[in-house]
């Protein structure tokens, strides 16, 4: 049987359980390609470092000495930032390598570049783990909605920043201590700002708008913000109310335009996020011919995107480089708007001083958190005529809770 020869460049914990897998998982991948799969090399920082690594796999810190070796057909990128792993896979990409990455920052940056790369080299791109984890959301996309109009996105898709959430309103958690498990269960970037300040949510969130649209935002339109600004108490009051905090990213497409915004919001029972826990992502698709699809799944570490990896290695040894190019839409028309739409909110800090008529009160959740139905700029008003005052959007049609009198929020 031939063999197909892989590197794995880093060995944390998406490399390691690349490593793994590939050896479990020996017989599937032998039946399905018809040849053996081995991992020939592996790129490490680290030479001191104790790993468990077979005795005939070249481990180096050296790429080019893995780039020389006789034969080298995939290379799975596993390593953190943009340099130097843009640099080793167009180099591997100019040897004709097939590539697979997990590396959703420099994915969202250069993702363009290495495709178009790929494709006049003749080889294929796997990027389904840059993405919400062992959902296999790239896939369903872009191979399997290539007729549908996509016109919006949503996505839990830091694992993370949802752990941490759950685990703060859960287990009463400090969210120094969430994030402190997140780092040890291994969901945490190495640098966690890019988690919980909601860099690697729009990273995703970019590569999703590529394969749902074609197209991306522009970068400095979309709004973003992390999870730093919810605090035990907000959780503790949104959770009274009977509603949950989750850090989500949408995207939409109206028209010919795309807009974006990965921000944390507040979700009821009946929305299809509230049940998404732990370092669970979602990804919910609308689109014009089947309506809406919710996938669920593992949102990060080590096997769950071993899995997103290991099945791009058989898309790209099934060579499939002629499959990448971006779909091209109809325009979805704008819907009619009369003004701007009044949305609900979650508004903490609110003094009664600060009342304006242009809101709509719909229930307390402590003495100074409400939620109201306003528009967004009345609220933004008043944010800027009280600078503690912090506000979330709720998703989906707002169901009071307690169900306040019109008297009883009066006397507010
Ligand atoms: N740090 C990322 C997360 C890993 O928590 O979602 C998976 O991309």
């Amino acid at each position: 049987m031939s063999v197909i020869k892989v590197a794995i460049l880093g060995f944390g914990t998406v490399g390691e359980g690349v490593y793994r897998t590939i050896q479990s998982h020996e017989e599937e991948l032998a039946s399905v390609l018809g040849k053996k799969v081995e991992v020939a090399a592996v790129l490490i920082r680290n030479k001191e470092k104790d790993r468990n690594i077979n005795e005939d796999v070249l481990v180096t810190t050296d790429f080019k000495e893995i780039l020389c070796l006789p034969q080298l057909d995939v290379v799975v990128e596993a390593i953190v930032g943009k340099e130097p792993p843009l640099t080793f896979l167009k180099k591997a990409i100019e040897r004709g390598c097939h590539i697979i990455t997990a590396n959703k920052e420099m994915f969202a940056h250069h993702g363009k570049e290495l495709l178009k790369l790929a494709q006049e080299n003749k080889v294929s791109v796997g990027f389904e783990a840059t993405v919400a984890g062992g959902i296999p959301v790239i896939q369903t996309l872009g191979q399997l909605l290539k007729i549908n109009r996509v016109q919006q996105v949503q996505g839990i898709l830091n694992g993370t920043s949802n752990f941490i959430l759950t685990e703060m309103r859960e287990k009463k958690q400090s969210f120094a201590q969430a994030l402190l498990q997140a780092q040890k269960n291994g969901f945490a970037e190495a640098d966690p700002t890019n988690d919980v300040e909601g860099f690697d949510a729009f990273y995703k969130t970019m590569i999703l708008s590529r394969i749902a649209f074609g197209e991306e935002p522009n970068w400095q339109d979309v709004e973003r913000e992390g999870i730093t600004s919810v605090t035990r108490d907000l959780i503790d009051a949104a959770e009274k109310l009977g509603l949950r905090f989750k850090h989500v990213a949408s995207i939409n497409r109206e028209g010919g335009q795309i807009t974006g915004s990965v921000q944390p919001v507040l979700v009821g029972k009946e929305h299809p996020f509230y049940h998404v826990e732990g370092v669970e992502n979602a990804v919910n698709v609308h689109s014009d011919i089947v309506g809406r699809i919710t996938l669920q799944g593992p949102g990060a570490g080590m096997f769950p995107t071993a899995s997103a990896i290991i099945e791009d290695l058989v898309y790209v040894c099934q060579n499939h480089y002629h499959d990448r190019s971006f779909k091209q839409m109809a325009a979805v028309p704008i819907e009619q708007k009369k003004g701007q739409i009044s949305e609900t909110w979650l508004v903490h800090g609110l003094t009664k001083t600060k009342i304006n008529p242009l809101i709509t009160w719909l229930d307390q959740a402590s003495v100074d958190t409400f939620i109201i139905r306003a528009e967004k700029k009345d609220v933004v008003e008043l944010a800027n005529q009280q600078e503690d005052l912090v506000y979330f959007p709720f998703l989906g049609e707002y169901q009071s809770a307690i169900k306040l009198k019109p008297k009883a929020l009066s006397a507010l």
